[in-house]
């Protein structure tokens, strides 16, 4: 006979449903959910039971953008798939997409199978792959097609970081026009990067070198007019349209704009713009450049529009955008030069318990937080209802979360592999307490008993949101 668990006494909260019930777990799924009052857990046998009582049992949060390992600017993000998917079950995350990467003159397998090499057998948790398409010819097109079916259904392009990343308007177009026939979904970086390299280069040239300036640069009209520009190409093709890392009102406004017409056009939103601004960017002594990343933080009369965003669903999801560098060593690598600050910041353990103080702070509601952290996620990338709910058949990836625990986030207690937090010193009511990835506890009581590899590769279906 298979080990059954049972979660015990908790509040069950889903995107749809908040329920004292007791759950069911077999062969690493949820297998039955008993209302407490009904008294049906009572003939339940278990091997194990965990006891969620005066606790929240939430489905695990599902982060669909992070960059474990990422070469970026010279160097590399410092947190690896062991260390980053660690330290996102650590903050109640049980499944990640990462982005792999096209190399400019190679193939999309080539840079797919690299990303294999090193997040497989390194993982906590499970993860899939988003596909960074940095060069759109022919055989790219093709390849699009074969990703697809395969699972790596979403395709990330940047309208920013010329001579990186950078795809013009007609690459864009003909693989918007890819993903309208192929069912993929075109995840876009929406800044117009031409335009802002003058900026980067005037500014230099001014004497503005310091981290503060690249705020400044990044205008937050730049951010409006590519995301306008992406929707109006989404449209012509006849392609859904997901923006990354809104930050600026303005591209919120385009957003709503466009939903309103009916166009299936969504926005993914992180923390560091929900609660941090050009405020941090603006510390002294060179301390801002922990606080550089594209889109840039905001003056901090925008996170108004982006909670509203959140609340009226013209924005559907929080995910982290994790690429973190250490201060010292990396983010270094600009001082006297803010256009040379590797781009990113940490976040992959703290978005949950930001969130859950989000919900007592009256941004959102209870419900809301799990659905935009860990259910539209999933249906949006092709893993619902397997990820992102809790209901007979789903994987049993739970959170066992203490509501009233206080906690104040700091680098000397995170678990994420870099040397300073975008959070320190913020107070934080609720905490995980134990976490199971597929019915196998990753956190017991405040206690990391996971293992690296324990993760899988999940392949992922088409984009569940225009059901
Ligand atoms: O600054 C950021 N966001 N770094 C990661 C790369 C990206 O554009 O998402
Ligand atoms: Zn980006
Ligand atoms: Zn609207
Ligand atoms: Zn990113």
């Amino acid at each position: 006979m298979s080990a059954r668990t049972v979660v015990s006494g908790g509040l069950v909260v889903t995107a749809a449903d908040e329920t004292y019930a007791d759950v069911l777990i077999e062969n690493g799924r949820i297998v039955a959910l008993a209302d407490r009052d009904s008294g049906l857990a009572a003939s339940w046998q278990a091997d194990t039971v965990i006891d969620a009582t005066g606790k929240y049992v939430l489905p695990g949060g599902v982060d669909a953008h992070t960059h474990m390992e990422m070469p970026f600017g010279g160097t590399t993000a410092s947190d690896t798939f062991e260390t980053g998917t660690r330290a996102a079950a650590w903050g109640g995350t049980t499944t990640i997409v990462d982005f792999a990467i096209q190399g400019v003159g190679h193939s999309l397998r080539a840079g797919l199978d690299a990303w294999h090499a090193k997040a497989d057998g390194k993982c906590a948790i499970d993860y899939g792959f988003h596909m960074i398409v940095s060069d759109v010819d022919e055989n790219s097109l093709k390849e699009m097609d074969v990703l697809v079916e395969e699972g790596v259904t979403s395709f990330k392009m940047f309208m920013a970081y010329p001579g990186v990343f950078y795809s013009d308007d007609g690459k864009i177009l003909r693989a918007m026009q890819r993903a309208a026939g192929n069912g993929g979904l075109i995840m876009m970086h929406a800044e117009n990067g031409i335009a802002i390299d003058v900026l980067v280069q005037q500014a230099l040239a001014a004497g503005k070198t310091d981290p503060r300036f690249h705020g400044e640069v990044r205008h937050a009209l730049l951010e409006a007019e590519a995301t306008h520009r992406a929707i109006q190409l989404a449209r012509v093709a006849g392609a859904p349209l997901y923006v990354v890392h809104v930050s600026a009102q303005q591209a919120v406004a385009e957003l709503a704009a466009a939903r309103d017409q009916g166009l299936p056009v969504f926005g993914e939103t992180c923390p560091q713009y929900l609660f941090l601004s050009t405020d941090n960017l603006a510390e002294p002594d060179f301390e801002g450049a922990k606080y550089v990343c594209s889109t840039p933080l905001r003056p901090a009369e925008h996170q108004a529009a982006l909670w509203q965003g959140l609340r009226t669903n013209d924005l559907q999801v929080v995910s982290t955008d994790h690429c973190p560098f250490c201060f010292t060593g990396q983010k270094d690598m600009g001082r006297g030069d803010f256009s040379k600050i590797p781009n990113g910041l940490p976040g992959v353990e703290n978005r949950m318990d930001l969130l859950h103080q989000a919900v007592l702070d009256g941004h959102i509601s209870r419900r809301r937080w799990i659905e935009i952290a860990c259910a539209t996620p999933a249906r949006m990338f092709g893993l619902y209802p397997r990820k992102g709910t809790i209901a007979p058949g789903a994987d049993a990836d739970l959170v066992v979360y203490d509501p009233h625990a206080q906690q104040v986030l700091s680098a000397q207690t995170h678990h994420m592999n870099v040397d300073y937090s975008a959070y320190e010193g913020k107070r934080i009511t609720g905490r995980v307490e134990t976490v199971l990835s597929r019915g196998v506890p990753v956190i017991r009581d405040r206690s990391f008993v996971g293992r690296a590899g324990h993760g899988r590769y999940t392949p992922r279906g088409l984009t569940g949101y225009l059901d």
